[in-house]
């Protein structure tokens, strides 16, 4: 049988820190409240469009692989912020790589992504249509960020993971899975003045409306039984049990949500990947990154069963179960960074800052 092993895996988070004390000048807010309500210390701020924070989290995956940008049959890149609608992201991401092999496209499902697309990636290798998929999660989020909101403000960042999936005969890579999604209970969770459905005055009027809204606890709540419920329901289809899990790698959005996801799973908190605290929730970025640094930390082992589990915007969810091959050591390393970023944080979302307050009425750019 054919099977699709994860053989590359890295990972881009730009320079500039917003710390909790940063956020303490701008809102309502405080280092204890955050810590203690979401368990994030601080986040990352992007300087360069979403396909830029792909592209460095592709090369080191590709190096991991020992492969060239040349032999990738398919790129999917997960984002729900894309640096425009038109072109894909996945189009830009692959001008940069030079992959012209490559077929592309993204998939928006918001913080369940990357999972989503790593299933989508898996079925095209398994199904011998394509051999060598790079399956990216990356956002730029907070772009769509108000800053003079705390309710939001306090919980996202920038940041990009990538893997590299390719065809081998022994049981590797996402052996179960389960996607999902609920259309009817959409609006708990939007950025409701953000595509075509959007009047082009509004901004002027509602500033609000182009920011993420959400109700916090309805989304925690939904986000708990969803996650743990899928991946109940995919480790079943892989015939194991929860002691057979070696590590939980779940989505990145609130310390709280992670631990509530481990306890009604009845998962001890020494098998959860946690690292929120660095990063926030940076979306469909989350699962890659957290997946890149249990590599790093030697936190997988080879023939390891992984369970990467996620919910989000739509609102969807995703769970995979993902036996680890046999390899847990790069291949090669990749010296590819992002330019030079000299400013700060402060500085990157100033423009969000003025446009969300009302002192300037133009969509922005930064
Ligand atoms: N600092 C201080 N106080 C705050 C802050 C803040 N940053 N934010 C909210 N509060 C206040 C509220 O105003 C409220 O005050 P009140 O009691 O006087 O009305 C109080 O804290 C409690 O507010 P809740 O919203 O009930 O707080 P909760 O404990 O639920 O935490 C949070 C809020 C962190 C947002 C939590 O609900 C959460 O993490 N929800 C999930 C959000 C999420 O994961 N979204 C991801 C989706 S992103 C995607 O899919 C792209």
């Amino acid at each position: 049988m054919r099977f699709a092993e994860i053989t590359g895996w890295g990972k881009c988070l730009p320079p500039a820190v917003l710390t909790n004390a940063d956020l303490s000048q701008l809102v309502d807010t405080s280092d204890d409240w955050i810590t203690t309500r979401t368990g994030i210390k601080e986040r990352r701020i992007s300087h360069v469009p979403t396909s830029e924070l792909a592209a460095v989290a592709s090369w080191q995956a590709l190096a991991a692989a020992g492969r060239s940008p040349a032999e990738v049959d398919f790129i999917l890149l997960a984002t729900c912020t894309p640096d425009t609608l038109l072109p894909s992201a996945a189009s830009n991401l692959q001008a940069q790589l030079g992959a012209s092999r490559a077929g592309v496209l993204d998939v928006n499902a918001a913080c369940s992504g990357f999972v989503y697309a790593l299933v989508v990636g898996t079925q095209l290798v398994r199904a011998g249509a394509y051999s060598r998929v790079l399956v990216v999660g990356a956002e730029r989020l907070t772009y769509w960020i108000d800053y003079t909101d705390r309710a939001t403000c306090v919980l996202f960042g920038d940041g990009a993971g990538a893997v590299l999936l390719e065809p081998s005969d022994q049981p590797a890579g996402v052996i179960a899975s389960e996607l999902g999604s609920d259309g009817t209970a959409a609006g708990i969770l939007e950025v409701p003045a953000s595509g075509s459905n959007f009047s082009h005055l509004k901004s002027r009027e509602d500033p609000a409306a182009f920011g993420i809204r959400m109700d916090g606890p309805e989304v925690f709540r939904r986000a708990v039984a969803a996650m743990a419920d899928s991946a109940m329901r995919a480790l079943a289809q892989a015939g194991l049990r929860l002691e057979d899990v070696d590590l939980l790698i779940p989505h990145q959005a609130n310390a709280r949500i992670m631990d509530a996801t481990a306890r009604r799973l009845g998962l001890e908190p020494a098998k959860v990947m946690v690292n929120i605290e660095s990063y926030g929730n940076t979306s469909a970025a989350t699962v890659p990154i957290a997946l890149t640094e249990a590599l790093e930390n030697q936190r997988v082992t080879p023939g390891a069963n992984l369970v990467m589990v996620a919910f989000g915007g739509g609102l969807s969810w995703a769970a995979a179960v993902v036996r680890w091959g046999q390899r847990t050591l790069p291949l090669q390393t990749s010296d590819a960074t992002l330019p030079p970023f000299g400013g700060s944080a402060l500085d990157l979302i100033q423009p969000n800052l003025e446009f969300f307050s009302g002192a300037s009425s133009a969509p922005f750019r930064r």
